[in-house]
């Protein structure tokens, strides 16, 4: 995977998937030794985290697992960088790679600004989320956390909950579940359920209750309210009633149920907080889990030794 930009899960086999999650096993090996983290294997690269959107873990989890490799770590806040002065995708990725950076992390609300980006500049460009369609290193972290705790990927039936249509998240998963022969099924209210997840491995309900029966694992997705244009559902209040993953909603899944959410969460929207806190909840897992990861991405693409 070495010099590999990495956009979305689409462009991943099943044999560079097992590549990212065996490594990210020795990365989480790494942060939970404590006292000192910081490897060589990045020494004298540097990685420039360009944000055009909000975000807490992921930008936070590049960074650490940047400097946790021994790399040089920037962070571009749109907020306060040129681009609140009206300058062009195209220019500031430019004005970084003149800078001699190795890797671009980036997040941008249009879709396909990631694969834009590695079509204009030299650097590994690592897809951070674009818009609606594609958050890989969110997806690789979903399927090392399912491993870690279940032991297995292959056959495991997972129940994807919520807003599919906007969730880059949503899109990512379903690639990277089905690639890792996992029984796929997506259900959400009627307007937030896409066509374009009709095939092999994935089945999209209209009821929850069959989407999440015997399930194994259920990701509870974000209702991503600042990519909805009004209207989609009726109200937050009904959304809940409806959709909102609770411990009533639990007994219908398998006893020793999974479930991930990957934050931020509205709580008491589609999460109570019983569950979020519960011991089903591998979400705080989902964190540290994320920073192995997306020390196993740098790695990969970055690191020629
Ligand atoms: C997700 C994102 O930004 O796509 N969050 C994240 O990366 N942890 C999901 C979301 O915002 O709902």
């Amino acid at each position: 995977m070495l010099g590999k930009s990495i956009i979305g899960m689409e462009n991943f086999s099943a044999e560079e998937i097992r590549l990212v999650l065996t490594t990210a096993r020795k990365m989480k090996q790494v942060i939970r030794r404590g006292g000192e983290k910081k490897l060589s294997n990045l020494r004298g690269k540097s990685i420039v985290n360009l944000f055009y959107e909000p975000s807490t873990r992921t930008r936070t989890s590049f960074e650490l697992a940047g400097k946790y490799l021994g790399a040089d770590v920037v962070s571009i806040n749109s907020g306060t960088s040129s681009i609140v002065k009206g300058e062009s995708l195209r220019d500031t990725l430019r004005t970084i790679e003149a800078m001699g950076v190795d890797a671009i992390v980036m997040r941008h609300k249009a879709e396909g600004a990631a694969d834009f980006a590695s079509r204009v500049v030299k650097p590994v460009i690592i897809n951070a989320g674009d818009g609606a369609h594609a958050h890989p290193s969110q997806a690789l972290l979903d399927l090392f956390t399912i491993e870690q705790r279940k032991g297995r990927l292959a056959g495991l039936k997972v129940a994807i909950v919520g807003d599919i249509l906007h969730s880059r998240v949503a899109r990512s998963d379903v690639y990277a579940m089905t690639k890792m022969g996992m029984e796929v099924h997506l259900a959400g209210p009627k307007t937030l359920l896409p066509r374009f997840f009709e095939f092999d491995g994935v089945t999209v309900h209209e009821e929850l209750e069959d989407a999440i029966k015997s399930a194994d694992v259920i990701n509870v997705l974000r209702i991503q309210l600042e990519r909805q244009q009004a209207g989609l559902f009726p109200s937050t209040r009904e959304y809940a009633r409806v959709f909102g993953i609770n411990d009533d909603r639990l007994i219908l899944a398998k006893d020793d149920v999974l479930i991930l959410h990957p934050g931020p969460q509205n709580k008491g929207l589609e999460i109570s907080s019983e569950v979020t806190y519960g011991e089903h909840s591998a979400i705080h897992d989902q964190v540290q889990n994320g920073v192995a990861v997306r020390m196993a991405l740098l790695d990969l693409t970055l690191n020629s030794n």
